[in-house]
């Protein structure tokens, strides 16, 4: 049997913790979406004024955030008041490094409901969401204002944390029009004109997420210096870009519909164009890799996958490109570049 896990308990113990966190867990998304942490910002607050706030039962609350402050999230006080500490300090929606999204949507019906069923999706191969729910992941969305709010936010929360990895990784100094594909509500592409006084940048989206985009692009879309095109990826992108930055885009679909969008942009780009891919890049064997989680999430949400560096350079022959290089990035992304075949 061989073991390289270094998790300094035995091993039923180990799993026996991480199966024992359901509940813990569940705890700290409903406190996520009761708004516990933006509650206590300003002090302690007892536990009658917190069950009024959030319209919750106030001896079931306090059992729950007993139990969570017996792990360090949410502090009791003598007189029965609860406080943030370091540990629930991220569950705040204004946080510096808020997790709140990233709360709010693991924790939501969708989300919980498409994981209750993931023997669907092993067992068939199919997108247990869509099973349940009776529609692709992004059609959802388009019904369902709250989620899209959620998803979209969480969305901009990761491409702000990840920009400047991302920025460091690649040299974009050489591009004068750069085109962010599914770029959301342009946080990355915010970022990226931030540090590139040089060149102008269009932010592609389907038109419900183009109608929320708001915020840092819309000081480049003032300057002049960005637009904002809505559109369908599987119809045709913005034309004449030196660079098509895909952030999470590939990943959401099977090969057939991925290579559908590269060839639009392929058509799209200008001469000696590029397309910068940038995903989490599956490593070989038992290496861990966010991605490999990631994967299944793709497995229950899309005709999807996460891919290896040979898939990717297969897809992208197809959309008739070539891979010349993947480039590592400080975070779990890797920048996945492609000319012209
Ligand atoms: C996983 S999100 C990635 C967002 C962003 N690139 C990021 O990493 O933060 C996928 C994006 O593709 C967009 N999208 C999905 N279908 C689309 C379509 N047919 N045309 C254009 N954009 C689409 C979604 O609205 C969403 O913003």
């Amino acid at each position: 049997m061989s073991d390289s896990t270094n998790i300094g308990m035995s091993p039923a113990a180990y799993l026996g913790q991480l199966i024992g966190n359901t509940g813990f867990i569940h705890a700290i998304l409903l406190a996520a979406k009761l708004g516990l942490a933006d509650l206590l910002k300003n002090g302690p607050v007892s536990i009658a004024d917190l069950a009024e706030a959030t319209g919750t039962h106030a001896g079931s609350l306090y059992r729950m955030l007993r139990a969570l402050a017996s792990r360090g999230i949410f502090s009791e006080d003598a007189d029965g008041r609860f406080s943030l500490t370091a540990l629930a300090d991220p569950l705040r929606s204004d946080a510096p490094d808020s997790i709140h999204n990233w709360a709010l949507f693991v924790g939501s019906e969708a989300e919980l409901q498409t994981w209750a069923h993931l023997s669907y999706s092993i067992r068939t191969g199919k997108p247990a969401f869509e099973h349940i729910f009776g529609k692709g992941w992004f059609n959802y969305l388009d019904e369902q204002p709250e989620m899209a709010h959620i998803f979209n936010n969480l969305m901009t929360n990761g491409s702000s944390s990840d920009a400047a990895a991302i920025i460091e990784a690649h040299d974009f100094s050489a591009y004068r029009k750069i085109v962010d594909i599914g770029g959301g509500h342009g946080a990355l592409l915010a970022h990226i004109l931030e540090q590139n006084p040089q060149f102008s940048g269009v932010l592609f989206d389907a038109p419900s997420v183009i109608a929320g985009a708001a915020g840092a692009i819309d000081t480049y879309v003032n300057q002049g210096r960005a637009e904002k095109v809505a559109g369908d990826f599987f119809e045709a992108v913005p034309n004449g870009g030196d660079a098509y930055v895909l952030k999470y885009i590939a990943h959401d679909w099977d090969d057939e519909r991925a290579i559908m969008i590269l060839k639009n942009c392929r058509q799209a780009m200008a001469e000696n164009g590029r397309v910068l891919l940038v995903e989490v890049v599956i490593p070989a064997g038992n290496a861990p890799s966010s991605g490999k989680f990631l994967d299944l999430e793709m497995l229950l949400y899309f005709y999807s996958r996460e891919r290896t560096e040979a898939e990717y350079r297969d897809l992208l022959q197809r959309a008739g490109l070539e891979l010349i290089r993947i480039t590592p990035t400080a975070s779990q992304f890797s920048i996945i570049e492609a000319v012209a075949a």
